[in-house]
């Protein structure tokens, strides 16, 4: 029999539900348009041109889509969070309520509007603001109303707060300052300012991926406590030193993308002191690695979630090295352009960032079927999917890499500038055999979620 669900249940559940849906549906257009993008890496690219779909159409989708995912997804496991401290509070729950439907609303009229206007070809010609400042008005729109609602619950007073807490507040003044900076082109003084034009840019892009992936690390961290029932890591010192490192990081990732202009050199030392930090966060992860066994044990409760967390750990160590290794400049230098870029940054917001979301929606996909007595699938029936997604990952991943080396090191003896015209053989067949891997376990995962997520039974 099905437990009896209370208005307030309900009410959460259809909000944390629409959350949700829009996220996996940005997940299944990122990856569709990815697929679709990686025909322009093989020879049956005229297909795609004969049928009008330029890349610098798809580029923008794709990265949008992406990056969206990510937020929407994580956002959807901030809202259970804030949801769940509210229950007692009937006027502060109906406010909340009230201003979150207003919120997805407006996303929803920006989302429209700006894969619409990518549709239809209209760019700003920017890396990821692509679309028309007045979209962007709306989303800050959005942000706003989410951190009146987030401040509401929460307050004002951090100190016995745990590290989660602080990342998803950190989040929300990163992006907002940030995303105002990356309108900064709009100013005329940066027209006659090139390189600051640039510096600025990534300046502010850097800052961006720093607030997603606060939320993520904050998600990931709510959810670990969640699943083991400990919150002594939340609270721990490491927790907070590592926090601090990553959003110090955030502020000076940018650049890396930024070593080639024309610089001041102390920035770009500062850059490269901050981010060499990050082997303490290599070094976190690698112990973690040792902490898996543990975590292992909780797939019988949790068998989704479960695999997914220890897969983000195994990614993460991975892109790390990676990161860590393309960071110090004279190997920057050697690999800037080349595919290895892209593995690094679709190895870390697919990796991380995505299994990551990917465990927080399992568990409150599991507790909504909790509350439906709908039967919880076990391991053997949800491995699959998330194997062959992770499969073709590594594939996709390992070829980047494996192009990126062959072509900069070409690069560097011949000045061959790369293109598809040399790449190796194989290399088209493996990326599109690589994301038509992560299209199908994804598809598979989704129309699960999706299945039981409208399940009203
Ligand atoms: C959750 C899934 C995915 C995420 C989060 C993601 C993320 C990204 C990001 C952030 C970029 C920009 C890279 C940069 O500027 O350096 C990118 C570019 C791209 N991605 Fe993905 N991606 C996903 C899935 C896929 C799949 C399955 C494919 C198919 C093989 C794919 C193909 C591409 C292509 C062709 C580009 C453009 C590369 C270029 O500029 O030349 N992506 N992706």
């Amino acid at each position: 029999m099905a437990n009896k669900i209370t208005s307030f249940e309900a009410e959460t559940t259809k909000i944390v539900s629409t959350f949700i849906i829009s996220a996996l549906v940005l997940l299944l257009l990122t990856v569709g348009s990815g697929l679709l993008g990686s025909i322009y890496y093989s020879k049956y690219f005229p297909i795609l041109s004969s049928l009008g779909i330029p890349f610098q159409t798809l580029r923008p989708f794709h990265t949008v889509a992406a990056v969206t995912w990510i937020y929407m997804g994580g956002l959807a496991v901030v809202f259970s969070f804030l949801f769940s401290q509210s229950k007692q509070d009937h006027l502060k729950q109906n406010a909340i309520f009230r201003r979150t439907k207003l919120q997805l609303k407006i996303w929803l009229l920006a989302g429209i509007l700006a894969f619409g206007s990518l549709i239809f070809q209209f760019y700003t010609g920017r890396e990821y603001i692509v679309f028309h400042p007045i979209i962007s008005i709306l989303i800050l729109w959005g942000w706003i109303l989410y951190a009146r609602s987030f401040f509401q619950v929460v307050g004002f007073n951090l100190k016995k707060q745990p590290v989660y807490i602080w990342m998803w507040m950190t989040s929300i003044f990163l992006f907002i300052y940030s995303f105002v900076e990356a309108h900064a082109y709009l100013l005329s003084y940066f027209e006659t300012y090139p390189l600051r034009d640039i510096a600025v840019q990534w300046k502010s892009y850097g800052a961006l991926v720093g607030s997603f992936n606060l939320i993520v690390y904050g998600s990931l961290i709510y959810v670990a406590s969640r699943l083991t029932k400990e919150m002594d890591y939340a609270y721990s010192n490491t927790a907070f030193f590592l926090f601090f490192i990553g959003t110090l990081n955030s502020f000076t990732n940018f650049a890396h993308h930024t070593y080639h202009i024309p610089q001041s050199l102390w920035v770009k030392w500062i850059a490269f002191s901050i981010s060499m930090l990050e082997i303490i966060i290599l070094f976190k992860v690698l112990l973690d690695m040792f902490g898996l066994k543990k975590m292992w044990q909780l797939k019988e409760r949790f068998p989704q979630t479960t695999l997914l967390l220890l897969l983000t750990t195994i990614w993460t160590a991975l892109q790390l090295i990676l990161s860590l290794l393309i960071s110090v400049p004279p190997l920057n230098s050697f690999v800037h352009g080349t595919l290895i870029v892209l593995a690094h940054s679709m190895g870390t917001t697919i990796g991380i960032d995505t299994m990551a979301v990917l465990a927080g929606i399992a568990l409150l996909v599991q507790q909504h079927r909790k509350m439906l007595n709908i039967p919880q699938p076990s391991l053997s029936q949800t491995g699959l999917p998330i194997a062959i997604f992770n499969i073709g990952l590594l594939i996709l991943w390992l070829n980047l890499i494996y192009e990126g080396l062959r072509t900069g090191v070409m690069l560097f003896d011949n000045q061959v500038i790369p293109s598809i015209l040399i790449f190796s053989k194989y290399f088209s067949t493996l990326f599109l055999m690589g994301g038509g891997m992560i299209l199908l376990g994804i598809f598979w995962i989704v129309i699960s979620w999706i299945w039981s997520t409208c399940n009203k039974r």
